[in-house]
């Protein structure tokens, strides 16, 4: 088993199904208020060098849960914000602490970061993968339909760290996905020529329509991901059309399911009434970070 969750084709299918099959018994233990101590007296350290809301919550309320504890670091309140080297602070923290969650900006640097540190590392959302995240959202799937691994996904909108995410994703559990982008937003080459070499059955097109059409799981994020603030104008020419809204509905399945990570930038990549209608699983999507991500914990941590 790897020692690290830095992004999910690192890991085996059968692995990951054992996490959401965790997730699944920690979730009903939780609900029925069953203690499930699985990490008491552990202590994991949150590197955060953007914001958060879901994630920064559901580390630190799951590793209460599971009977450790979790410290939040922020990064321009520590030494690495004023350039500490990451392997001299991935060193240390090791000696403190049990695991480490950090967000940042590049892949490389968690990688690295993980590299260096002698307890496990897990990638709460690099600009390149958001792998915690896409676990959720597929548990979150299967609790709303047992056939989830033969369901077919559709992506719309930018090509970023959830896209990547949900591309992996297709990699390594087969499922059919179609990602329709904005030309000079695909999806990085390398992930995609990766997910290709596995086998994975994606569709690339900059048609949202011949994404949606006929598809059972609908998910999108933000036009302009954190980090491309500056970007959010130009963004929002370019990505007109590309909105999961009740029009782009009526093309896809009857029951198809509609997903968002969060934040949502409501009536730019998804409408108001779609978020809260009937097929949307959202909000289940942002309660399952805290279950999917406690059964991660306790499976590199334990
Ligand atoms: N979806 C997600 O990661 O949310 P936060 O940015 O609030 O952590
Ligand atoms: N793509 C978004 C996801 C936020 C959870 C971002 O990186 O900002």
């Amino acid at each position: 088993m790897n020692k690290d969750f830095l992004c999910l084709t690192d890991w085996k299918r059968e692995e990951l199904e054992a996490i959401f099959e965790l997730a699944r018994d920690l979730k009903a233990k939780q609900k029925c208020g069953e203690e499930h101590h699985l990490l008491k007296g552990k202590t994991l350290g949150m590197i955060f060098e953007k914001s958060s809301t879901r994630t920064r919550v559901s580390f630190e309320v799951g590793m209460f849960q599971l009977g450790g504890h979790a410290l939040f670091l922020s990064s321009g309140n520590t030494q690495m914000g004023r350039g500490e080297p990451i392997k001299d602070t991935a060193r240390c923290m090791a000696r403190y602490v049990d695991g480490v969650m950090i967000r940042t900006f590049s892949q490389e640097a968690v990688e690295e970061f993980a590299a260096c540190c002698e307890v496990p590392v897990v990638n709460g959302l690099t600009d390149l993968y958001h792998p915690c995240q896409v676990m959720a959202d597929l548990f979150t799937v299967s609790e709303h339909r047992v056939d989830w691994r033969e369901l077919s996904y559709c992506w719309i909108g930018d090509g970023n760290n959830m896209a990547h995410s949900w591309i992996n994703a297709a990699a390594v559990f087969g499922f059919e996905l179609r990602v329709a982008t904005p030309q000079g937003y695909q999806p990085d080459a390398g992930v995609r020529a990766r997910a290709e070499e596995r086998g994975a059955r994606i569709l690339y097109t900059d048609d949202p329509r011949e994404a949606a059409r006929g598809a059972q799981v609908l998910n999108t994020d933000v036009w302009a991901s954190m980090g491309q603030e500056a970007e959010q104008k130009e963004r929002e020419k370019a990505f007109q059309g590309y909105q999961i809204n009740s029009d782009l509905l009526k093309i896809a399945a009857a029951d198809s399911l509609v997903m968002h990570c969060l934040p949502a930038h409501r009536g730019e990549e998804i409408t108001d009434e779609v978020i809260e209608g009937p097929q949307s699983i959202i909000f289940d999507e942002a309660e399952n970070r805290l279950h999917v991500q406690k059964a991660i914990l306790a499976t590199l941590m334990k």
